[in-house]
């Protein structure tokens, strides 16, 4: 397999991020988007890991499908008769690569499973490697799932338009996306207005990416400044606010990227739904409530410059979380692959997640 996995009927799954070549995993260089497309070709864990840390590849489920790759990846290049410590090693260097979304954590448990059922380095070559295509290709199914709870919960006879935050498309997943994924069915209903895109400062995943992504794909879409969010919201022209997850926990707190709990509240204020779309990968069932969750502090230079161009004191102090975690009680939907969850609570997710 050398593209995103083979797609049941004639959908289109967006651009991919990903392509794996069995001896090698090359990807889309995400920090160059929108105005250069250029594509890394990796053949080794560490560097799988060095683009996740460094954000060649993001998005949660794009991280835990990497990672896949690169463990397969370890198994090709462990070598002499500590082989199965050296894959191993090379799972624990993948797994330090950024803490906040659980689909890294849980992609590399599965790979370790599959491991300790090896008994050669050949044999885990070929099972790695097929585990980490079926990850992917899992996750593309789970979208397009997703994609059509989505849609029957909206329940919508008119078509609607929507805000998202950051890119939850087919660059931050096997393809065709969470949150975005939504939008791209509700585009292919003809049932989409509009999407409204936060710029999602200060990584500009929505200017960068996600505008990027829609208008490649003739969806409509409109760019705003994050703080014009509460405008758009209070104008009566949006429906729901559609977001993706990098962690949610058993009581329904969701971690996503900083800036969906403030969109959260201002939802609650306007009326507007508010939808979590993610795969069950993303589902932390043993973590209590998202005061748990790891959340990642990125350098501070990823605000006091944008590229290579200084925007502000360049000894100035940042705090720069990037992420942040929405209380349940503000979240009016989670949908997973596996069903929605709506007004989500412990009692809600444990029938649907045990
Ligand atoms: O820092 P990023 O770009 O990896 O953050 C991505 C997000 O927060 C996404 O909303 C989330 O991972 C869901 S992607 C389908």
């Amino acid at each position: 397999m050398n593209q995103a996995p083979a797609m049941p009927g004639t959908r289109s799954i967006g651009t991919v991020a990903m392509r794996w070549h069995g001896s090698s995993l090359e990807l889309l260089d995400q920090r160059l988007l929108p105005d250069q497309e250029v594509w890394l070709r990796l053949d080794t864990a560490d560097a799988v890991a060095g683009a996740i840390r460094d954000m060649v590849v993001r998005g949660a489920p794009a991280i835990g499908i990497s990672a896949a790759y690169g463990a397969a990846l370890a198994a090709r290049t462990a070598s002499g008769e500590n082989w199965r410590a050296q894959v191993d090693h090379s799972i624990r260097v993948l797994a330090e690569s950024r803490p906040t979304a659980v689909n890294l954590f849980w992609a590399l448990k599965r790979m370790q499973e599959i491991l300790a059922g090896c008994s050669t380095r050949a044999d885990a070559i070929e099972q790695l490697g097929l585990a980490a295509v079926s990850i992917h290709q899992e996750d593309l199914a789970a979208n397009l799932a997703m994609a059509e709870h989505a849609l029957m919960h909206m329940k919508t006879d008119q078509p609607v338009s929507v805000l998202t935050h950051c890119n939850t498309g087919a660059l931050a997943t096997g393809g065709y996306g969470t949150a975005l994924g939504v939008v791209r069915r509700l585009h292919e209903a003809g049932m989409l207005v509009n999407a409204f895109a936060d710029e999602t400062r200060p990584w500009l995943q929505g200017s960068r990416l996600t505008s990027w992504e829609l208008t490649r794909d003739g969806i409509p879409v409109t760019l705003n400044a994050d703080s014009a969010a509460a405008t758009i919201l209070a104008s009566g022209k949006v429906s729901w606010v559609i977001v993706g997850a990098d962690r949610i926990t058993a009581n329904g707190d969701v971690a996503n990227k900083i800036g969906t709990y403030s969109l959260a509240v201002l939802a609650r204020y306007h009326g507007v739904g508010f939808m979590v779309v993610a795969p069950s990968s993303t589902v932390d069932m043993a973590l209590a409530s998202g005061r748990e969750i790891p959340i990642e502090e990125r350098d501070g230079q990823e605000l006091r410059r944008v590229r290579e161009l200084p925007m502000a004191p360049a000894s100035v102090a940042v705090f720069n979380p990037v992420f942040d975690v929405t209380p349940a009680a503000l979240v009016d939907v989670i949908v997973t692959e596996k069903g929605v969850v709506s007004r989500p609570d412990v009692a809600g997710m444990t029938r649907l997640f045990g």
